[in-house]
């Protein structure tokens, strides 16, 4: 895949996940979500900036009360490698000691990313802390972390859309697609 390719903006990713599919899929989570923390407020962490699209169109369709807050994490600058190195560049603006926490990712990987974000919420005290995924690549993992709730899971193929990104593009495309390697 080069990044000439993907650079070029009348590129058109091939679909993996149509609209609708995700839409079906993200009611169910929501519905879930809604059952397990019923009577409770809810803060949700949004993971930036993959996770906007997949949170916004979440809690829409949950029924609980719930506040939400940001962190952005750095892990792969413009490559599609992880570089193994975690860094918080934007931090939480909320306490979160003693209340139900869910993090919203986009895309669980290699892991490294959310085992050093949840490694590090938990030292915050949280009363419980739970993950969302949008996306999984199980073969992928590097370190021991499962998602509690994951909405799909994904080959091990390059995504972008739904807001994931490939060099920031794509986030706003509706559905989840992936670049063909004949593209090159
Ligand atoms: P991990 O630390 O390897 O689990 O990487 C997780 C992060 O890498 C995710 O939050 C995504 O932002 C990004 N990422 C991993 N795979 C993809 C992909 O296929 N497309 C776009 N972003 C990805
Ligand atoms: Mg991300």
């Amino acid at each position: 895949m080069s990044t000439r390719a993907l650079s070029s903006t009348n590129l058109t990713p091939a679909v993996l996940i149509a609209k609708e599919e995700i839409e079906k899929r993200v009611r169910e989570l929501a519905d879930q979500l809604s059952v397990e923390y019923a009577g409770r407020e809810l803060l949700v962490v949004g993971i930036l900036k993959g996770s906007w699209v997949f949170l916004a169109d979440l809690v829409r369709m949950m029924t609980v009360p719930v506040i939400i807050d940001f962190m952005t994490v750095s892990s792969y600058g413009a490559s599609t490698k992880t570089s193994g190195v975690v860094k918080i560049v934007l931090d939480l603006r909320c306490p979160i000691e003693n209340r139900d926490v869910l993090v919203v990712e986009d895309i669980l990987d290699s892991g490294l990313t959310l085992k050093y974000i949840v490694d590090n919420l938990k030292l915050r005290k949280p009363k419980s802390l739970k993950i969302v995924a949008l996306m999984d690549k199980p073969d992928r993992r590097r370190v021991d972390i499962k998602a509690d709730y994951v909405g799909f899971a994904v080959p091990d193929k390059f995504v972008v859309g739904y807001g994931a990104d490939y060099a920031e593009r794509f986030r706003n495309l509706p559905y989840i697609g992936y670049i063909e390697e004949n593209n090159e």
